[in-house]
């Protein structure tokens, strides 16, 4: 009967995530249509009704396996229904304001524009762009209060549940092979870890662990503390720096993380931070990153990953649909790879190997 209830409750839940997602994406069209209208070149192509119908199949299909992830104890099912509510009533007024400004300087093609008040010294300079067309690329407050708001919109409510995918091969990884580690002992690290909301819920998959997280921008370090600092427990160590060059020893995690980052990387610097990863992770430790599916997943779905990065500055993205990242995994010394697709996200995991 609870079960049934959390099933429907969760599936409703969902499903308005879904409907206000479709509105928003209208309402914000015929504005914009009206308003600024998109260059040609910014056009998106339409998908046909059988892709539309795929991947509401794959929408439907993650959610299932969100609840039953939940069920048989990865993470627990009150997590389900966690949201930022007020974090969404305070912003997403924002985004309505910063809408009209994102489209003139998408159409005008300044893709690396930054408040004066912005030090953009000492970054990569394949980070210093606005990704997504947003205003200040990842070097705002502002940025960091949209970020999530936009990227549930774009994935139709499901963002949180493709973040949580990475949940149950960690935890299987963490616990089959360091199983005579107490939990207290065992670290993990999310690299890239933006607002701090796949931390939340690895603390909720493994609630005694030490948590590490590292990100470039200290706007989006400054809202994880925030998320963070509310959960009981340990609280996350939170650093500020590039992947590629990660201040921490050799063989200190137990598992890695890391969400929706490869594609925002340009190929020499996807190779170097799998390199770092290999370096930071223990021997048997196991990494699993979630990002873009790639073309060779679905290739009906080509348009859809054609269309992304004409709608949203992501200038890394065509390269990295066709990237083969076991490969780059491979050349770093990783074994035992894996990978897995849910809803329009692709995994992989893999692992150290044991010395000796
Ligand atoms: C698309 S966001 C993903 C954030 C978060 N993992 C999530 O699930 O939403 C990409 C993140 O990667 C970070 N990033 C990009 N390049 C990086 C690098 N070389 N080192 C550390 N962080 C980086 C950005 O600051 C941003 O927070």
């Amino acid at each position: 009967m609870t079960d049934t209830l959390t099933k429907l409750t969760y599936e409703a839940l969902q499903k308005g995530k879904i409907y206000f997602g479709v509105a928003h994406k209208t309402l914000s069209t015929q504005l914009l249509n009206w308003v600024h209208p998109s260059t040609p070149e910014r056009k998106p192509q339409s998908l046909s009704p059988e892709n539309l119908a795929t991947l509401q199949g794959w929408l439907d299909k993650i959610i299932e396996t969100d609840l039953q992830d939940a069920r048989r104890g990865v993470y627990p099912e009150s997590l389900l229904f966690e949201n930022e509510w007020e974090d969404f009533f305070s912003y997403y007024p924002t985004l309505w304001f910063d809408l009209l400004t994102i489209q003139e300087r998408a159409n005008q093609k300044r893709y690396q524009e930054f408040a004066p008040n912005i030090d953009t010294e000492g970054y990569p300079k394949y980070y210093l762009q606005n990704f997504h067309h947003q205003t200040d690329g990842y070097l705002s407050d502002m940025s960091a209060n949209l970020y999530d708001i936009q990227v549930d919109i774009l994935f139709s409510g499901a963002a949180d549940a493709m973040r949580r995918r990475v949940l149950a091969p960690l935890k299987q990884g963490v616990q089959s092979t360091f199983n005579t580690v107490i939990p207290k002992h065992i670290r993990i690290l999310d690299v890239a870890c933006g607002t701090g909301r796949t931390l939340k819920y690895t603390r909720a998959s493994l609630p005694k662990a030490s948590l590490y997280g590292i990100d470039l921008s200290p706007a989006y370090l400054r809202k994880a503390n925030q998320l963070l600092s509310e959960i009981p427990g340990e609280l996350p160590q939170l650093v500020q720096g590039n992947a590629e060059e990660m201040p921490y020893v050799d063989q200190y995690f137990h598992g890695i993380t890391s969400v929706f980052m490869f594609h925002e990387l340009p190929p020499e610097a996807r190779q170097g931070v799998i390199e770092e990863c290999f370096r930071v992770l223990q021997p048997g430790g196991v990494f699993v990153i979630c990002d873009s599916m790639q073309v060779n997943d679905c290739p009906q779905m080509k348009t859809m990953m054609d269309n992304f990065p004409i709608m949203f500055h992501e200038p890394y993205y065509r390269h990295y649909t066709t990237d083969n990242l076991i490969e780059r995994l491979e050349k770093a010394g990783f074994e035992n790879i894996s990978t897995q697709n849910h809803f329009v996200s692709k995994y992989w995991i893999a692992h150290k190997p044991v010395e000796g």
